[in-house]
């Protein structure tokens, strides 16, 4: 089975969501190790709580970001990673990384791309006209947040939603929404257990 490896810097909801979508076989690949970037991402706990191995890698410990890229590649292949998640990592990948997972860097975006990249997506989408919002998650280049589509919902915003009940709906979504993405490039399971 095909092995990935989450990226996170703070909450770590949609990497726990993987997790278990891995572990009851939603999604069909194994999520073996989360690296973060933050000594105090909620990540860390998550993965104490499944007993999941992580990583803090500090980049101020390196010369450099392709060095800091280059540690972490050093730990994606003890675990034999094959496909990288983004979920909530505040840093922009960089060609180390990019050029050895070519294709296999994924990440979700709390917006309906190409409709505001970037930070505060959640709130730039609901202080628009447009009455809508979004999910989309995309394989990842060298932009922010412009790599090719792979699977993306629109959440139209009901005219009794404040702001914080329209981000509680978008991350509700996100959680299908990735998993969605993923049985789309990673095959469905059950399909493949019948061919
Ligand atoms: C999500 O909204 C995701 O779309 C964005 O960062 C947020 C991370 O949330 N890239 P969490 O840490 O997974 O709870």
């Amino acid at each position: 089975m095909v092995k990935a490896a989450v990226f996170a810097s703070g909450n770590g909801s949609n990497f726990e969501n993987l997790l278990l979508a891995s572990k009851n076989k939603e999604i069909n690949c194994e999520i073996c190790v989360l690296i973060v970037d933050k000594s105090d991402a909620y990540a860390i706990k998550r993965a104490q709580k499944f007993g999941l191995p992580y990583y803090f890698v500090n980049i101020s410990d390196f010369s450099c970001k392709d060095e800091f890229e280059k540690h972490i590649i050093g730990i994606l292949n003890k675990y034999r990673v094959e496909y990288i998640f983004l979920a909530g990592y505040m840093r922009i990948i960089s060609s180390v990384l990019l050029d050895k997972f070519k294709n296999k860097i994924i990440n979700i975006h709390p917006s309906f791309l190409p409709n505001f990249t970037g930070k505060d997506a959640i709130k730039r989408s609901f202080d628009c006209d447009e009455g809508y919002g979004g999910v989309s998650v995309h394989f990842v280049d060298a932009g922010i947040d412009t790599g090719e589509i792979i699977y993306q919902e629109k959440l139209l915003i009901k005219p009794e939603w404040n702001l914080q009940k329209f981000e509680e709906e978008i991350h509700k979504l996100e959680y299908v929404v990735y998993k969605k993405a993923l049985n789309k490039i990673l095959g469905d399971k059950d399909e493949k257990s019948i061919n």
